[in-house]
């Protein structure tokens, strides 16, 4: 197969959908990349890397998207590249559809294949291309919140760990998943005092046999509501797969957080679990509701490329390359992950939960 890769062009993305490495992996097997030129740079990757690997280098977007058969990215589509949409392409990238109806539509408009890393899902329930990311953007998740609550970036000036005779600060994560654990392991690293809230008993006793010291409760909007209440950083960790983010955080419970605490909403690419959540770019990542900071960045893994691209496309490789090997008909045999990942094909919407958040029809 022709593969493309092309350099992401959401604001400050700087990761790369597939290393020299990984590339090599797939020529050796007989496919062969197009990479747009400097695609890798912010990663560390550069074209004579990928040239030695034995990609083309490209020099425009449309000379990657046009001229390959499977178009391999990062995050999803930037508007600059709907143009390329056609009918013989497979697409495989984050795509959040749930939260980008005019994406979805004309992807179903132009009749492509799109499988989303996001819903791809093992036997055992699993999400192994979104993992790596939420224990990225999880840990990410604290460092931004400690960063935001310093004094001159407008927070409460607490430091996380506190100090003798000033106690840590308070930080409640909402989601004991992978991006929940993640962001609980650094909070308590850095000494807060954390509280864990989820819909799964069964998450909360693993990680309270994990972490003593957490306190866990049952997510409710009573338990939401004393978690949130002077509360100097909260996260949102919430995820329902394929589906938008339910918004589970009030307007209310954020104002009883107390002027210039910080919220920070992972679960923003896929609508955010706040009725005060709305997205930002990380160019200009936090805006004040009732005197909280909100931090609502889609992409807070870019600002770590090097990291999470190297993690990424360690989990993504192994699709990429059976993707190539098979093409769409025959990995949905042989692959019933790849199946989940399946969101949209021959002008229809695959994903059951996808459909019902956006209100289209949904196709099996
Ligand atoms: N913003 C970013 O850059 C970024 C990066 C990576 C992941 N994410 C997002 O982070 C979110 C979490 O991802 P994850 O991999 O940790 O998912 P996960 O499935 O591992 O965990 C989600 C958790 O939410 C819990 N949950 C569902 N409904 C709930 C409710 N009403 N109250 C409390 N908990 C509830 C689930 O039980 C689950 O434990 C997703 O939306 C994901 O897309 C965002």
């Amino acid at each position: 197969m022709q593969i493309g890769v092309p350099r992401e062009r959401k604001t400050l993305e700087q990761r790369v959908a597939i290393t020299p490495a990984g590339a090599l992996s797939l020529i050796k097997l007989g496919h062969s990349l197009l990479i747009e030129q400097g695609a890798g740079e912010g990663s560390s990757f550069t074209d004579k890397d990928y040239r030695e690997a034995g990609c083309k280098i490209v020099k425009t977007l449309a000379e990657v998207w046009s001229n390959v058969d499977l178009l391999v990215k990062v995050k999803e589509p930037d508007l600059s590249e709907f143009q390329f949409f056609r009918p013989e392409l497979i697409l495989f990238d984050f795509l959040h559809l749930a939260s980008l109806p005019e994406l979805a539509q004309e992807l179903l408009n132009n009749k492509v294949t799109a499988f989303a890393y996001e819903n791809l899902k093992t036997s055992d329930g699993r999400l192994p291309l979104l993992e790596p990311m939420s224990v990225v953007a999880g840990k990410l998740s604290i460092l931004n919140g400690a960063h935001l609550l310093l004094s001159q970036h407008g927070g409460r000036g607490v430091l996380l760990g506190g100090a003798a005779a000033a106690p840590p600060a308070k930080v409640t994560i909402i989601g004991a998943g992978i991006a929940g654990h993640a962001a609980c392991a650094t909070a308590l690293g850095m000494g807060a005092q954390v509280t864990v809230l989820d819909i799964s008993a069964e998450k909360l006793t693993k990680l309270s046999h994990e972490f003593p010291n957490v306190q866990t409760a049952l997510s409710t909007s009573e338990s939401l509501a004393h978690g949130c209440a002077g509360v100097d950083l909260l996260i949102g960790a919430v995820l329902i797969p394929g589906a938008s983010t339910p918004r589970i955080i009030t307007a209310e419970m954020i104002r009883s957080m107390g002027p210039r605490a910080v919220f920070v909403d992972i679960s923003i690419d896929q609508g955010g679990c706040s009725e005060t959540s709305r997205a930002t770019m990380l160019d200009n990542p936090t805006y004040l509701v009732d005197g909280v900071i909100h931090y609502c960045v889609c992409n807070m893994p870019a600002q770590t490329p090097r990291t999470s691209t190297l993690a990424l496309a360690e989990a993504t490789l192994p699709y990429i390359i059976k993707l190539a090997e098979q093409g769409p008909a025959k990995i949905l045999r042989s692959a019933p992950e790849m199946k989940h990942a399946l969101t949209c094909f021959h002008g229809k919407l695959t994903n059951k939960l996808t459909a019902e958040a956006l209100g289209m029809p949904y196709s099996k």
